[in-house]
């Protein structure tokens, strides 16, 4: 539809034309069969996290490179959280149900939050403050 345009031009402000957001909570989008918040202020992993979990949501996670694509579409020019972390450097990178990241993309820098930025996904200190995006699946 025409609205694929606006998008483009304002990635966090609209729904996705797509799919019925009813199913979503207000300031969500629907796309496929998730809903999501990508936040309008900065804040740590954990207290992202946090405010994920408190709509019975997470912070995001990344199932297939088209769900990649499309949160690349919508974060527009910021850094945000994704529900990637480990202990430390040593340690590998963990979704967060627990599932060891099995690698399908690559996570630069030391730290130990993931984020996603112009480039791909990078990673950030715990104190580190970004915006985030929350995900759960359309419904719950
Ligand atoms: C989260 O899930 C619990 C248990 O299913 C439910 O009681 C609560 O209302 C849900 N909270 C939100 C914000 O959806
Ligand atoms: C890795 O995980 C992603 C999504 O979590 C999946 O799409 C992909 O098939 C997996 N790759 C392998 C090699 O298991
Ligand atoms: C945990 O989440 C990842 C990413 O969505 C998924 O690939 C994996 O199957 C999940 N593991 C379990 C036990 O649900
Ligand atoms: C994360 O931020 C919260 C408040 O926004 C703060 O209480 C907490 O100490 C911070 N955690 C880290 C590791 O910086």
């Amino acid at each position: 539809t025409h609205n694929t345009h606006t998008i483009s031009i304002l990635p966090t402000a609209l729904p996705s034309p797509s799919t019925p957001t009813e199913c979503c909570p207000e300031g969500w989008i629907g796309y496929q069969r998730k809903c999501y918040y990508f936040s309008d202020s900065d804040r740590n992993w954990t207290y992202s996290q946090n405010y994920c979990a408190s709509f019975n949501a997470s912070l995001v996670v990344i199932d297939s490179q088209e769900e990649m694509i499309f949160l690349r579409r919508y974060k527009g020019h910021f850094d945000h959280w994704i529900g990637l972390q480990r202990m430390n450097d040593q340690e590998p990178w963990k979704w967060i149900n627990g599932t060891i990241f099995n690698k399908s993309f690559e996570i630069r820098g030391g730290g130990t939050g993931a984020y996603l930025n112009h480039q791909g996904v990078a990673s950030g200190t715990s104190g580190s403050e970004e915006r985030w995006i929350c995900s759960k699946p359309v419904g719950k």
